[in-house]
């Protein structure tokens, strides 16, 4: 008879850590999902504070980890502390999945996917051969122009209140794509009056910017110009339906809202920790819109 002895294999474990960490909705996500497909694995919220990251990153093996998401304040700084970064993470300046691959630990960054994959369910009808416009220059504005360049959309039209800060995002992801010393690249920078008077030449209008969020103002925007077959998509989802994206679809238009794409751009994440690419149903989105409400 053998002796055999069983070493019990451990759950996976996963996280999002950021400072603070109180109001992410990552945990709400991946725990559906681990419940949904029953899997036996864990994932918290992990407060880390700014002066604890390195030290956090380099014990995540020995903890247990499989792997973590990232956000504010950290998205940027976890760059330079993992083994590699995918493409997409350096072209954005900015990683928030990380996993490991052997002893390595990747850095990626799914923003883009999961705004893209969102728009596509959201709007089949969208044709990536007409101009778009992205309105903000912060971190997410980065991600989606990245997913529109990837797409090949021939134009993006960017504009930002500090228009500085758009002209360097523009600078920064055109030298990341070899872009930059091109006659021809598709980012073009217009000033924040300008905005108005560009909407008729896009089939995509996306809000970057926090305006429209509950405790902000709203995005002043007139959407008479937009063409007829265009998209609205904002990407605040609290609340799910801003000012912006009720007066395009009263126009008839496509508006797409924010919560989509937060809940898929968790999605590569999961299947890189739990091993299943998980499903964006109905249902889930409604229980993430009952914890938001
Ligand atoms: P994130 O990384 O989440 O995209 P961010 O870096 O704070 O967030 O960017 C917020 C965006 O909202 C910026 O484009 C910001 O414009 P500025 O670069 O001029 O700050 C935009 N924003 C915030 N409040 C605004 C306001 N009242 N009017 C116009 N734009 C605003």
């Amino acid at each position: 008879m053998t002796n055999k002895t069983t070493t019990p294999t451990m759950a996976p474990k996963a996280g999002v850590i950021g400072w603070p960490i109180t109001h992410s909705r990552s945990p709400l996500i991946h725990g559906f999902w681990l419940n949904k497909y029953q899997l036996a694995g864990h994932y918290d919220k992990i407060p880390v504070a700014p002066e604890n990251l390195e030290t956090f990153i380099s014990g995540m093996r020995a903890a247990g980890f499989s792997g973590i998401n990232v956000t504010i304040p950290h998205k940027e700084n976890v760059l330079k502390l993992a083994d590699k970064t995918t493409p997409e993470a350096r072209a954005i300046g900015a990683a928030n999945t990380l996993w490991f691959e052997g002893n390595e630990l990747i850095a990626g960054n799914t923003d883009g996917y999961g705004f893209i994959t969102h728009l596509k369910k959201s709007a089949p009808s969208w044709s990536a051969d007409e101009p778009a416009m992205v309105i903000g220059a912060g971190g997410a504005a980065r991600a989606i122009i990245y997913a529109l360049m990837h797409e090949g959309v021939p134009e993006i039209i960017l504009t930002n209140r500090t228009r500085s800060r758009a002209e360097a995002l523009a600078v920064n992801l055109l030298k990341q794509q070899d872009l930059s010393n091109k006659d021809h690249h598709p980012i073009k920078v217009i000033d924040w009056e300008e905005k108005d008077a560009a909407l008729s030449r896009v089939n995509l209008l996306v809000n970057t910017t926090s305006l429209g969020m509950a405790g902000n103002p709203p995005l002043k925007l007139d959407t008479a110009p937009l063409p007829a077959h265009s998209i609205c998509y904002d990407i605040v989802y609290a609340p799910l339906e801003t000012d912006l994206l009720k007066s395009a679809r009263q126009r008839g238009l496509i508006g797409v809202d924010g919560l989509g794409m937060l809940i898929h751009q968790a999605a590569p994440g999961f299947e890189k920790w739990f091993g299943i690419f998980p499903e964006v149903t109905a249902e889930l989105t409604q229980h993430v819109i009952d914890d938001l409400a």
